[in-house]
This record gives C-alpha cells, sequence and structure tokens, in this order.
C-alpha cells in the first residue's frame, strides 16, 4: 500500500539508506518539511517543502525524487498532492517549485499534468561555489519557477 507521512527523526537512518536526503540539514517544523512515500514499509520517494526563505516568497516544493523502479506509478503525483495538503493546511493559498524548461521532459510533464504555471520571472538559482559552502545565485534560463494555486483551508 502506498502512503505519504512526514519524515520522522526516528527514521532518517532508514529513508537516508534507500533515498538520499541532500536538504536534511534544512529541515526543521517552521523552515521545512520532508513528505516520504512509502511502499508498505519502504521508502520509495521523496519530496521536501521549503515553507520559508523561497524565490517567489510562498512554499516551494524542492528534492521530489522516486525510486526508478517505482516510477510512473503516481508517486510523484501523490507527493505534490501532500505537499499542496500541508500548504493548505498551514494556511497558503498557493505554492511554488522550479523545473527545467528542457533538461527534465519528465519533471516538466508531471508539473503541467498536475497544473502548474510559469509564474512569469526568470529564476536564479542557488549555485554551490567549487571553493566551499558559499552560494551564489546565477541566473539559469532553462529553470522555470511554476506556481500552482491551492485553495487556503480558510477560504470561504
Ligand atoms: C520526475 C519524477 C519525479 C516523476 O515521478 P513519477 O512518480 O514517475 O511521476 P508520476 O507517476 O506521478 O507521473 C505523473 C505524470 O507525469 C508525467 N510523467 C512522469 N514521468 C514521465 C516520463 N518519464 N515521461 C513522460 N511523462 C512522464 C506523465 O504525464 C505521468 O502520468 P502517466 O503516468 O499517467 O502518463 C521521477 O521521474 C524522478 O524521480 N526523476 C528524477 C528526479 C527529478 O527529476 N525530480 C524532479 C525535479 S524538478
Amino acid at each position: 500500500m502506498l502512503t505519504v507521512t512526514e519524515l520522522s527523526a526516528d527514521r532518517v537512518d532508514l529513508v537516508d539508506r534507500h533515498l538520499p536526503l541532500s536538504r536534511l540539514s534544512e529541515q526543521g517544523p517552521e523552515h521545512s518539511t520532508y513528505l516520504i512515500a512509502w511502499e508498505d514499509a519502504q521508502p520509495v520517494g521523496h519530496a521536501h517543502i521549503a515553507w520559508t526563505g523561497t524565490y517567489l516568497g510562498v512554499p516551494e516544493i524542492q528534492d521530489v525524487l522516486v525510486l526508478p523502479g517505482h516510477r510512473r506509478c503516481g508517486i510523484a503525483s501523490l507527493l505534490t498532492e501532500a505537499a499542496e495538503d500541508e500548504a493548505r493546511r498551514r494556511g497558503s493559498d498557493r505554492i511554488s517549485l522550479s523545473v527545467s524548461q528542457d533538461q527534465n521532459p519528465a519533471a516538466k510533464l508531471l508539473y503541467d499534468k498536475l497544473g502548474y504555471v510559469d509564474a512569469g520571472v526568470e529564476h536564479p538559482v542557488l549555485m554551490p561555489m567549487p571553493w566551499g559552502d558559499d552560494r551564489r545565485a546565477v541566473t539559469d534560463a532553462t529553470m522555470q519557477a511554476a506556481a500552482r494555486v491551492v485553495a487556503s483551508a480558510d477560504a470561504p
């Protein structure tokens, strides 16, 4: 059975053995949340949601990854919908993400299908600098910032 849960501290090691949790250091209930998709007891995908410090100033879905053997089964769609639900629960009326316009056709098709539309802004990408952890914003014209309206929980 397929389920989606928030990553809890006691499951970090288990999940990390199957899926890279590259944004774990950003994790904190007020800043970000990792959602994990489970096929029974096995982690098969994840999505990270940043609640603060995002490019468009609304919650941002990042780091969506589904294990290769589990793709095209609706897992990324389920993770995205779970992220939208959580954003709605926290009172947001929209959510965003960035996707390459031409380097990642699978992701582009996924988010087109889910109703994400071009936010109409060039997207500066934070690039790790080769000499250290410092990150610098560079504009990558292939990246598209996309947003989707998710009605707020307390909307009429
Ligand atoms: C992109 C990715 C997250 C999609 O995950 P997924 O669980 O396979 O996606 P879903 O099953 O929810 O796909 C939903 C729809 O998206 C589209 N889609 C997804 N993958 C596709 C592919 N490889 N080719 C064409 N369309 C695709 C289809 O319309 C699909 O619906 P369908 O299967 O009924 O035709 C997955 O391929 C992945 O982990 N890729 C590597 C990491 C990555 O690129 N992440 C996105 C960063 S923005």
